[in-house]
């Protein structure tokens, strides 16, 4: 399989194949982009941008706006800023979130100002405000105050176990930010619901929220997604130690697990091995989920045409070093996430007592983990982990699923999208020059 870059296109949003015409649709926003979601229900593109949110229509032409910022603000008050706040000052609202929540008719939006609050807008009029409280605190803050922390988010449910009442949920990762709150995965209302309000966090998990790891990991959030009952974050993160590099994980969770009891990293590689030198592009950028192309299906997973393969861009540790393109079958990733889960569930133990797989990465006293051998047919039962099942679990390096590039470039790339076209499977990639590449593969019989 050959993968080439074809055509170097510098457009600054384009997403329609109708670019090649001649007539070019193209948005131009004032300021920086920070996040582009489309809802997948009406063809609307929704942009998050600094100080603007904009609703765009399939052909990119701008239908609504909406100005958040600047704003009267300092990271360190609390909300609402009065004159009590004595050095706020004019800033700038960067977009952390932004959701589509085709259910409520809602887009979600959280930035960077006022403790990084959210707010709903009407999707089909962006202009038109649904909710948004300064006054509920704490609580209720989601986003990071400082332009470096990333912020991912999925949309998803919650079921009220007294009342079974189906709540409107999304779930959000963070990483640390100086005056932030310290959860790194929390589960935000988003109705308001009996005492609670909107934006609330709805689960306690102190051990995948504990700060004093939060701060230690350092966590880089670039993609959350839900697909078949789980949801996904991908992240890079240090190993803890004093080694700074920043390895990347895939987190899994159940939808609608109250606990977190079935969080779940799993290490994932992408390198290559030469004779010469080993080429580790291990700190993800971007990432997109699709299904492939037929033509492509066919040779990563034959044995399930229609699984959906996680598309994502790394670079080497350095900056502004190499950079990779690497795919990974959902499917993969969940059968070796499922192997790490069974070995620790049935007490899978080395000599030295410690788990064979896995790794407590979120405990102060680890590895005191996975001895207890249960049996496999219940591991079987409790997919989504229980409260006598050792959580959360991390993979050992040695399990981390690795794969080969299948693209390489000696500048960064930070963004990705993918597209099938005539059952070819072609990827979009964006680089910190601002160029759009568009790769595509086409199948080669193998040359031994
Ligand atoms: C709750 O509602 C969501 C849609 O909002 C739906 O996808 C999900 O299946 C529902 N869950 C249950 C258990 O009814
Ligand atoms: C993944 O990469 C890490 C760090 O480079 C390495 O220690 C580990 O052995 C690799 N795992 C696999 C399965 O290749």
């Amino acid at each position: 399989m050959a993968w080439r870059a074809l055509a170097a296109l510098s457009l600054l949003l384009c997403f329609s194949s109708s670019c090649c015409d001649d007539t070019q649709d193209y948005f131009l926003s004032e300021t920086v982009i920070n996040n582009v979601v489309l809802d997948p229900q009406t063809g609307r593109i929704y942009v998050g941008a600094v100080n603007n949110i904009y609703q765009l229509n399939y052909k990119l032409q701008l239908e609504s706006s909406a100005v958040t910022g600047p704003k009267k603000d300092n990271p360190h008050c609390t909300p609402p800023i009065t004159a009590q706040c004595t050095d706020a000052k004019d800033m700038d609202n960067i977009n952390k979130l932004l959701l589509v929540n085709s259910a409520n008719g809602n887009l979600v939006v959280c930035g960077s100002l006022f403790r990084g609050i959210c707010s709903l807008l009407n999707l089909n009029s962006v202009d038109k405000q649904v909710y948004y409280s300064d006054t509920k605190k704490e609580k209720t803050y989601v986003a990071s105050t400082e332009e470096s922390v990333t912020v991912v988010g999925v949309i998803s449910y919650f079921i009220d176990d007294d009342t079974n009442a189906n709540l409107s949920v999304f779930l959000v990762g963070k990483g640390y930010g100086s005056s932030d709150s310290a959860k790194l995965i929390s589960t935000r209302l988003l109705q308001e619901y009996g005492e609670m309000d909107v934006f609330e966090n709805m689960v306690d998990a102190s051990t995948v929220q504990a700060s004093p790891f939060v701060q230690r990991y350092l966590h880089d959030f670039r993609h959350a997604f839900r697909d078949n009952g789980y949801i996904y974050f991908l992240f890079s993160r240090t190993l803890g130690t004093s080694d700074s590099r920043k390895i990347t994980f895939i987190a899994r969770l159940c939808e609608n697990d109250h606990h977190y009891y079935s969080y779940t990293e799993l290490q994932l590689n992408c390198s290559v091995k030469t004779e010469q030198q080993e080429n580790t592009y291990n700190k993800v950028q971007a990432a997109y989920l699709a299904r492939p192309g037929e033509v492509l299906a066919r040779e990563i997973i034959p044995s399930n045409l229609n699984d959906k393969v996680l598309f994502a861009v790394f670079s080497a540790d350095e900056d502004g070093g190499n950079s990779a393109l690497c795919m990974y079958p959902l499917s993969s990733i969940n059968a070796r996430l499922k192997e790490v889960i069974e070995s620790c569930y049935i007490g899978e133990v080395l000599e030295d007592e410690k788990p064979k797989t896995v790794y407590s990465p979120y405990i102060s006293k680890p590895e005191a983990i996975c001895k207890t051998k249960r049996d496999k047919e219940m591991v079987k039962g409790y997919k989504c982990g229980a409260e006598f099942l050792p959580s959360p679990l991390a993979s050992k390096p040695e399990y981390a699923l690795a794969v080969k590039p299948i693209y390489t470039r000696n500048d960064m790339l930070t963004a990705v999208a993918v597209a099938v076209e005539n059952e070819h499977t072609v990827a979009f990639l964006g680089t910190s020059g601002a160029d759009v590449l568009k790769v595509s593969s086409w199948y080669r019989p193998h040359v031994e």
